[in-house]
Parts: C-alpha cells; sequence; structure tokens
C-alpha cells in the first residue's frame, strides 16, 4: 500500500514498472472466499463452488445462428460459498461480492429484476431460474469472487450466473442436469440483464473438461469433447484493454441481421445454406445483411474443419482457420476493432505462432493464439511490447489450458 502511495506520488516517467499481479489459484481463490466468508457472517461456508470462465478457439457469432462453436474452458475462476441460515423460509440470499464489494438482498419469496446492467441482475437471474428447478431455495448467505476479466471476452458474467447456479444446486443437494443449467443461466442473462446472448458461454462454464475442448452443436445442442493435451501447443490470451460492451446495441443488431437473412433466404436454419445459395441471392439483399449471411455460413465450415483438424492434429490447419474466422469477423460480421486487429497482426509475424484471432463478442477484449509451447513467453512478451509501443496501453497476457467446468470445491 506504501509503495504504491509512493508511487502514485511520482512523476509518470520517474515510475518503477509495476510488477504484474500474480493470479491467485483456485485454491487461493477458494481460501480467500472462505476467509472473507467467515469475516462476514462469523461462521464457515457449507459448500464452496467454481465455474470457469471461457475461451472460444472458434466459431465466432455463430451460436445464436444454430452454428457449431469450440470453447474451452480457462482456468481463471469465479467462485461462491454459501451456508443456509436459522432464518424462517422464505427469507432471503444475502449475497457479498468482493470484487464490486457490494451486498445483494433477495428476498426469495418474490425474487425480481432490479436496474439493468447491475451485477445483481446476474445472481437475480439465476436465483429466479433456479428457484422453478429446485424444490425450495432455503434462505441463505454468500460471498463471490472472481479472476476471469472483466469485459474481456472471457465470460465473466456466464461464470458469476454458473456458480450461482451450482452453489444452488450444492445446497438444495438437487442435481441438475448440465445442459438446464446452462439454459437457466443463458435465460437470466436474457431477462434479467437484457443481453441477447446465444447459448456458447454458459454451456461452456457447465459442460467443458479439462484437457478437452468442446465442440458444441449450437442446433441441437449436443456436444462432443475433444481432448486437447498436446504439451507443444500453448493457448495465449492477450487482453486488449479495450473493454466490450455486449448489452450496447451492436451485438442485438447482428442477431437481428442475421434473422433478417434467413427470412430473405426463406430458410429456418443457416445451417441449411450453402455458400453458393447465399451467394445467389446476393442482389436481393442489403450488402450488410449479405455481409453477415456469408460470415455465418463460412465460420459454421470453418468451425467443423477446425474441430477436425484438431483431431488429427493437423495445428497448421487450424491456425489457418483461425487467420480466416478473424479476417470475416473483421470484414463480414464487423466486430472487430484495430486494436485487435493489431494484435492477431503482430501475432500472425510471430515466431513459433500458429493462429491468431478476436475471441468472445468482439469490439474489445481479448485475442485467442495458439502458439508453439516453447516459444509462447518469447511470443507474448514481443506482441505485448509491440502492442504497448504503437497504442500506449499496455495489454495483459496468460497462457492457459483446458480448465475444468463448474465444480464444487467444497
Ligand atoms: C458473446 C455471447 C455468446 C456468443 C459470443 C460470440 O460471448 O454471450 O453467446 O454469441 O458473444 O461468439
Amino acid at each position: 500500500m506504501i509503495q504504491v502511495y509512493f508511487q502514485l506520488c511520482l512523476p509518470v516517467q520517474q515510475r518503477p514498472p509495476t510488477p504484474p499481479m500474480p493470479t491467485p489459484s483456485i485454491t487461493d481463490l477458494t481460501e480467500e472466499v472462505r476467509s472473507q466468508f467467515k469475516a462476514k457472517f462469523g461462521t464457515d461456508p457449507e459448500v464452496v463452488v467454481a465455474a470457469p470462465g471461457r475461451v472460444n478457439l472458434i466459431g465466432e457469432h455463430i451460436d445464436y445462428c444454430d452454428g457449431f462453436v469450440l470453447p474451452m474452458a480457462i482456468d481463471r475462476y469465479t467462485i461462491v460459498a454459501a451456508k443456509k441460515t436459522a432464518a424462517d423460509a422464505p427469507g432471503t440470499a444475502e449475497v457479498y461480492s468482493i470484487d464490486m464489494d457490494d451486498t445483494l438482498t433477495v428476498p426469495l419469496d418474490k425474487i425480481e429484476k432490479g436496474d439493468r446492467g447491475f451485477w445483481g441482475n446476474y445472481v437475480t437471474g439465476v436465483l429466479a431460474g433456479m428457484a422453478e428447478q429446485c424444490p425450495e431455495i432455503p434462505p441463505l448467505q454468500a460471498v463471490t469472487r472472481s479472476n476471469v476479466p472483466i469485459g474481456g471476452g472471457l465470460s465473466s458474467s456466464a461464470s458469476l450466473e454458473v456458480a450461482v447456479g451450482t452453489m444452488v444446486e450444492a445446497i438444495t443437494d438437487t442435481p441438475i442436469d448440465p445442459v438446464t443449467k446452462g439454459l437457466v443461466c443463458q435465460k437470466a442473462e436474457h431477462e434479467f440483464v437484457g443481453v441477447p446472448c446465444g447459448i456458447m458461454d454458459q454451456f461452456a462454464s457447465v459442460l467443458c473438461k479439462k484437457d478437452h475442448v468442446l465442440l458444441l452443436d449450437c442446433r441441437d445442442q449436443s456436444f462432443e469433447q475433444i481432448p486437447f493435451t498436446n504439451p507443444d501447443i500453448a493457448v495465449l490470451i492477450i487482453n486488449s484493454e479495450v473493454k466490450h460492451e455486449l448489452s450496447g446495441g451492436e451485438y442485438a443488431q447482428r442477431r437481428s441481421s442475421c434473422e433478417k437473412a434467413t427470412r430473405i433466404l426463406e430458410v429456418d436454419s443457416f445451417r441449411d445454406l450453402t455458400m453458393d445459395q447465399v451467394t445467389a441471392k446476393r442482389d436481393s439483399m442489403d450488402p450488410v445483411v449479405f455481409k453477415r449471411a456469408k460470415h455465418v455460413v463460412g465460420e459454421i465450415a470453418r468451425t467443423t474443419d477446425a474441430a477436425a483438424a484438431l483431431k488429427a492434429d493437423k495445428w497448421d490447419k487450424v491456425g489457418e482457420l483461425m487467420y480466416a474466422s478473424h479476417n470475416s469477423l473483421r470484414d463480414d460480421f464487423e466486430v472487430s476493432c484495430k486494436e485487435l486487429d493489431m494484435l492477431v497482426e503482430l501475432a500472425s509475424n510471430t515466431e513459433g505462432v500458429i493462429g491468431s484471432r478476436m475471441t468472445g463478442g468482439g469490439f474489445g477484449g481479448c485475442t485467442v493464439t495458439l502458439v508453439e509451447g516453447d516459444k509462447a513467453a518469447a511470443a507474448s512478451e514481443s506482441i505485448c511490447n509491440q502492442y504497448e509501443q504503437a497504442t500506449g496501453v499496455k495489454p495483459t497476457a496468460f497462457v492457459t489450458r483446458p480448465s475444468q467446468g463448474a465444480h464444487r470445491v467444497v
């Protein structure tokens, strides 16, 4: 604290470089949440659960178009610790967020939405949905904390939703089918937060397995776990530090252009379309709607191709498809930004890099880069230094492995 104060008193050019903040492991986070729980409520929690953020390797902006996506859970989690109280039912759920330093009190007989955008709406929305699945949510106290970067396109919101859903499952001792839990969390985001998201983020946080990527068919919600254990390939995430905000309207506009495209093309689903069919109707479509449809049909094919290449250990092919995905998101779907484009461009010129693209909703947030394991640290440093020189903004970066989806820790 004293050191930080001292540094802030110095003019910028004299300040020593700030050491990178160490990221707490899931064990450290759990300990922190347990001890904060005890400090706040005077007792130990009964259950502790964790739900991860995710990074999507490919298959962007097509989960709401019946497409395929290929995410994996990252080793960044939201933790929720909770305990039933002795109060009479229905009582309240009192939830303290360490990150927001804010407490939310939800009356369990009247679970309603508050001001939009408020972090509590994620929590309240999931409590409302879980109340329909579980016998009765008991009066409870909970503490939450996350190390998933907020607004980085790594599903910090979904990890909070899924962690709350998993906590209710644990405290009521009512196992919920994972797909149902994912859908409850998605509904919370639609109805309580106001973001018309697809199913990728919540499903990834619920379903992903350690050492696997998830090939999810968003049309029928079936999925396949594809092993990703190759020790020579690292997944590098670089945060442009441009904050994205999905409730800003652009996301909903993309969804509505895609719906317009299927009406014009007279199909129920993008899965019934080939690129030739889209091109044949080009003249009857608004040019923007045409570009959106082109992205969707192309990205569906790229994702199934990438899954096949990954199974066959053909990493160069996966990398090539990732660059093609980025170009399509930049030019046709128009959800990238100059900072993300710069990070991908820098990565493409860096030794050891196999492929790179923006990941998540876009308009900022992170890129995902596949890189040869022994070159990952040098590649990360080089890309980050060049980005900082060009923009004056220091990006944050970390290497991650496919991690475990939502689970009970204690
Ligand atoms: C956000 C949404 C997802 C998905 C991605 C883009 O993360 O929550 O449902 O649409 O954007 O692929």
